[in-house]
């Protein structure tokens, strides 16, 4: 299969200029001004005068087909990579959980057959470490052995995910030594859950009660801690769904100190908030997601935060549970709400709508932030999240004038296996039009036209390459 995409504006996180693209095979093989002698060639040539080419989105932060909060997320990795093809990403890093007593590699394997022959685009996995004892530490180096190179641990969740500071430790430290990454959800849910003692306690059971219980202090205690245990043991950390100012003050300091920090937000913290779980007839369940949504007048710290640089990435947490069904496990408590909210597909555009269009950044951070900045965190770079010779064909071509309201009832833009939007009545200008995935034209013009075909990818470790 050979592919010529002609004309479009090709950005990259540092380039910007109009060009042809030439695709063979799974590879981009030449970047010219004019590649009009290619076309008796071509399997496929697409016209993109007008249109902008972006290296196909990398969202680092998905939970497909996860057991959690008594149910299961509702895309697996058949509908959820479909669903993020259709919104423009063509990698997502999902989350592989060790079952606590058991093997990692046990957990990886499990992991590797949820995906398997499913996923539509490219796919790699962290692995969630919910204990380490000082003898499965050799587990962490066959792991990055096998790609798996950043780990995420929780301080939240006691009884389900967290783990304790010596874990923490412990495994930082290794992860360290092996040169691979750690990803923190950091939030003191220790002391959070005496608040939600408290509240439940008091008959404070809606869903409100889930923002209410978690300050962003808590957010931000869990992020200092993090970065200190994490100068001592000399491995870089990455804080994931970072949500508040108070937590991005605290990335501030280590990273000033010269701490290998960095962290992501995503776009739930930045176009909703907390006045969202008000609404009645328990619809805010919806958005009980963690950390919470928080107060409005945090979003445009964050902004500026991924504008300066403080804030290195931006993830979706796609964790997506269906409100007929799953949320409404909480209708007695908000502590039985599942916690997640679907987003997989809505984040190109909405972060080229709150980046370009409302003029916050430019173009090129708008790429670095949803696809390079995540190759190069998680070794995948420059394989992927450039347009480059070389690098996989995995190509956007986007509309930049297109504009589209946000809904499940819209099927341009919800292809998510979840009954409802977090996004819903969202008006977005820019749109993903077509989408290539190793050379494999995927979507295009709405349209599925390849279905599966995904494959693993093995990651580097930190600093190095893939090719
Ligand atoms: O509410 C969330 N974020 N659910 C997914 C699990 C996690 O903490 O990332
Ligand atoms: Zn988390
Ligand atoms: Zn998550």
């Amino acid at each position: 299969m050979s592919v010529l995409i002609r004309g479009g504006r090709v950005v990259t996180a540092v380039d910007d200029y109009i060009a042809d693209v030439w695709i063979e095979g799974e590879k981009v093989a030449e970047i010219g001004m004019d590649l009009s002698h290619r076309i008796p060639q071509a399997s496929r040539v697409f016209e993109a005068a007008g249109k902008l080419l972006f290296p196909g989105g990398i969202d680092a932060h998905t939970h497909m087909d996860m057991p959690f909060g008594g149910t299961t997320s509702a895309d697996d990795f058949d509908s959820g990579t479909v669903a993020a093809a259709h919104g423009g990403t063509t990698t997502i890093i999902d989350f592989a959980i060790q079952q606590k007593g058991r093997s990692t590699l046990e957990g990886l394997d499990i992991w590797h057959e949820k995906a398997h022959a499913k996923a539509t685009i490219d796919y790699a996995f962290h692995m969630i470490i919910t204990d380490m004892p000082h003898e499965r530490l050799p587990e962490m180096e066959r792991l990055a052995g096998m790609g798996v190179t950043s780990y995420k641990l929780f301080m939240a969740y006691p009884g389900v995910l967290y783990v304790d500071d010596g874990t923490l430790y412990r495994t930082f430290r290794q992860a360290g030594l092996n040169g691979t990454r750690i990803n923190m959800h950091a939030e003191n849910g220790i002391v959070i859950d005496e608040i939600i003692r408290e509240a439940v306690a008091d008959g404070k059971i809606e869903p409100k009660y889930h923002a209410l219980t978690r300050p962003t202090r808590m957010e931000a205690e869990g992020v200092h801690r993090a970065i200190a245990i994490a100068e001592v043991a000399n491995v870089p950390l990455y804080i994931v769904h970072l949500s508040s100012a108070d937590a991005l003050e605290e990335v501030k300091r280590g990273r000033a100190r010269g701490v290998d920090v960095q962290a992501e937000t995503c776009p739930q913290y930045l176009f909703l908030d907390q006045s969202w779980y008000d609404r009645p007839d328990f619809e805010g369940a919806k958005w009980v997601m963690t950390p919470a949504l928080r107060e409005k007048w945090n979003q445009e710290v964050l902004w500026q935060g991924l504008k300066l640089g403080h804030l290195a990435n931006v993830a979706t947490d796609h964790c997506p549970f269906c409100f007929g069904g799953q949320k409404e496990l909480g209708r007695e408590s908000f502590t039985k709400i599942p916690n997640g909210a679907p987003g997989v597909e809505n984040r190109l555009s909405l972060m080229y709508h709150g980046a370009v269009v409302q003029g916050r950044m430019s173009i090129n951070r708008f790429v670095e932030l949803t696809s390079t900045s995540a190759a190069k965190t998680f070794g995948l770079f420059p394989k992927k999240g450039t347009i480059a010779v070389g690098s996989d064909a995995d190509i956007v071509i986007f509309d930049p004038n297109k504009v589209q309201t946000i809904s499940v009832h819209n099927p341009a833009t919800h292809h998510m296996r979840v009954d409802y939007s977090a996004y819903e009545g969202h008006e977005v200008q820019g749109w993903t039009e077509t989408v290539l995935s190793r050379g494999r034209v995927v979507v295009h013009r709405g349209s599925l036209e390849t279905h599966k075909g995904g494959q693993f990818i093995a990651r580097a470790r930190v600093g190095e390459l893939l090719r």
